[in-house]
């Protein structure tokens, strides 16, 4: 069974990024090993850029949080996927944060700089915007998801989801449903 990692990088308690979130998790039961990490229920802490990872070259960080205990997870499931909100035209902070730490990933000793024990993983993102047309959001969600690719996330698919103000709402776009359920397939095969 494929090990799936689900990141909620909403901090929206009933926002879309949960709702659909809760949506795949439910298409994933008896088909995937799935880990639903709601950073909004984490403390997920900003880089230090102390280098103490590559010191240790491992990984691991030296700070003690939610990010850090997360780290063999990241490493060894087959596929993560995120869903969240764009603000200010960006990556929200907390998923900013999220990206920073996977710096522990990094090993300029190596070719490809990277440590991950698996660099063969499929990285999905789903983002949700208030407004559109959203184009430009996906231009900017697939240059940050290109540097998961440190942590062995080397396969990557985005969509960004407009008009979703609304908590809830995406449960009433057939369009961005159909995009989901690719998404979901895909992340299976
Ligand atoms: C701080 C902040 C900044 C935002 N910036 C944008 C933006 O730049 N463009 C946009 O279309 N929507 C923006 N939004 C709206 C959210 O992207 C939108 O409500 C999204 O659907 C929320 O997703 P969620 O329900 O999963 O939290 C912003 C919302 C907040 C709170």
């Amino acid at each position: 069974m494929k090990k799936i990692l689900i990141v909620n990088a909403s901090k929206r308690r009933n926002g879309n990024s949960h709702t659909l979130s809760k949506r795949f998790a439910e298409q994933f039961e008896g088909k995937a090993e799935v880990t639903v990490f709601n950073i909004g229920e984490k403390d997920v802490r900003a880089c230090l850029a102390c280098d103490g990872c590559k010191r240790q070259h491992t990984p691991n960080c030296v700070q003690k949080d939610d990010f850090t205990a997360l780290i063999p997870e990241i490493d060894s499931c087959d596929a993560m996927l995120i869903l969240a909100p764009v603000h200010w035209d960006q990556f929200p902070a907390q998923l900013k944060a999220f990206l920073d730490r996977t710096y522990s990933f990094m090993d300029f000793t190596r070719p490809d700089f990277s440590m991950a024990g698996r660099k063969d993983k499929k990285l999905a993102g789903y983002f949700f915007a208030g407004f559109g047309p959203v184009d430009v959001y996906t231009s900017m969600v697939e240059t940050n998801l290109k540097s998961f690719a440190t942590a062995g996330f080397t396969d990557y698919k985005a969509h960004v989801a407009g008009d979703a103000n609304v908590p809830g709402s995406i449960m009433d776009k057939p369009e961005d449903l159909a995009a989901a359920d690719e998404f979901c397939e895909w992340l299976l095969a």
